[in-house]
């Protein structure tokens, strides 16, 4: 603990301060201010920390597609995978004279990234020649380095950048996260005082007033000690859904480690999975229920309704429609995660419940900047650095390598020798 508050204060670790920087808000909003109304699409160019928390953000605030709470300035599409099918369908259904692309990437060079810029600034030329698209690209990315900072720079890019002490699953609550936030309606102020209002209480040192140091020390125990390691988190809400997967990230990311930090070979972590309730209790439930003893699970709910349903009373004579006329949807929906709840507790599996006030930037910013010291503890408490990924840097090497990039010839010397050896089984 006085370790990693020596880390933030030496500046090393950034993410703490975030909330307290008006700077960037000052800009995005202007920004934003100023596109209103001049484009029906945001194509969000990034992958992993790029693009996980934007849209985490984006459905928790405006709810999730088709199902949006309000009409949304504009809409934001996510391209993080290099799907061709869907970047492909994507701009033939686009109108590139509604369409801004913003593109993410703190290292200015991950290859999915520069593919889809390099296919959507293509597009964009070809359609509007090259000044017009310059004008509807936005760039997110390192200050100091990376190719993607010098094309925008020579390109004339609207540019935004993500302070060098922030890493990807770290950024969301940075222009990263911000910029696609405050273009699709969402109100980053909001967002961000709900960061700062909890970043106070996750640095106490005394465990029960400190919301992120608790969970943190749970989830370890329970891996390292009771052999769950497994954590579903099961989520009871569509518009909070995509926030889990950010939440895996976060997690996975920063905890799976093959070294410590003493060096020793310790192949730890604890695996995340996402559920979603009450859809998986029809596919998931019954293996958390009675399989391996191996998860955790933390439900996920909003106590506050921003929408209620009445079910009819139709057909009383039948007793599957009869005891649910009268009741609400909402309270179907609550039965059915208390019902999951009880069943968990009973069968002796490891639970707890988190609870969303409501779904807004608020609560977000509260919930993100609190799983993010979570994260950072934990990495504390596994003795591993949270802060780097080692094994999704070789996968981007390895890509490299494959496609021809200069300078990756020890890269290309393994890709060789792994073809030989899988030819050699073939034969
Ligand atoms: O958390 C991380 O560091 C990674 O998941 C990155 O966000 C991801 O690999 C994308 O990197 P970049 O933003 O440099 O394109």
């Amino acid at each position: 603990m006085e370790n990693f508050g020596a880390r933030i204060a030496s500046g090393e670790i950034g993410f703490p301060n975030l909330p307290f920087d008006p700077k960037p808000v000052a800009k995005i909003e202007a920004y934003a201010r100023r596109q209103r109304g001049r484009f029906r699409s945001i194509l969000l160019l990034g992958i992993g920390g790029s693009a996980l928390g934007p849209f985490a953000l984006d459905v928790a605030v405006n709810g999730p597609r088709p199902f949006r709470r309000k009409k949304v300035p504009a809409e934001l599409w996510v391209l993080d995978n290099v799907d061709p099918l869907v970047l492909g369908r994507a701009l033939e259904q686009l109108d590139p004279r509604k369409t801004l692309a913003v593109v993410i990437t703190k290292s200015g060079s991950t290859a999915e990234t520069m593919a889809q810029f390099l296919i959507v600034y293509d597009w964009l030329q070809r359609r509007l020649g090259r000044k017009k698209a310059a004008q509807q690209v936005a760039a997110v990315t390192d200050p100091a380095k990376g190719d993607l900072l010098d094309i925008a720079r020579r390109e004339g890019f609207e540019l935004f950048f993500v302070p060098a002490n922030i890493g990807g699953r770290f950024s969301v609550l940075s222009p990263v996260g911000l910029l696609p936030a405050a273009l699709v309606g969402a109100n980053i102020k909001k967002l961000l005082a709900g960061a700062g209002s909890v970043a106070a209480a996750c640095r106490k040192p005394e465990l029960n007033a400190n919301p992120a140091l608790q969970p943190a020390l749970h989830q370890y125990l329970l891996d390292t000690r009771c052999g769950k390691h497994i954590q579903v988190i099961y989520c009871y809400s569509n518009a909070l859904y995509p926030l889990a997967f950010w939440y895996k990230q976060l997690w996975a990311e920063s905890l799976g480690k093959q070294f410590d930090r003493a060096k020793r070979e310790v192949f730890c972590g604890q695996t995340p999975v996402e559920a979603l309730g009450v859809t998986d209790q029809h596919s998931q439930s019954q293996l958390y229920m009675e399989g391996p003893k191996d998860k955790v699970v933390t439900f996920w709910e909003v106590a506050e309704d921003d929408y209620r349903l009445r079910i009819p009373k139709s057909f009383p004579k039948h007793s599957s429609t009869d005891y649910l006329g009268g009741h609400s949807l909402n309270e179907l929906f609550r039965a059915e995660k208390f019902a999951t709840e009880l069943a968990l507790t009973e069968a002796g599996r490891p639970n707890c419940t988190f609870v969303f006030p409501r779904a807004d930037e608020h609560a977000i910013g509260q919930y993100m900047m609190v799983s993010m010291f979570q994260t950072a503890y934990a990495g504390e408490l596994y003795n591993v650095n949270a802060f780097d990924q080692p094994g999704v840097e070789l996968g981007k090497q390895l890509t490299y390598a494959l496609l021809g990039r200069k300078g990756f010839d020890a890269e290309r010397k393994r890709v060789a020798a792994y073809r030989k050896q899988k030819a050699a089984l073939k034969s």
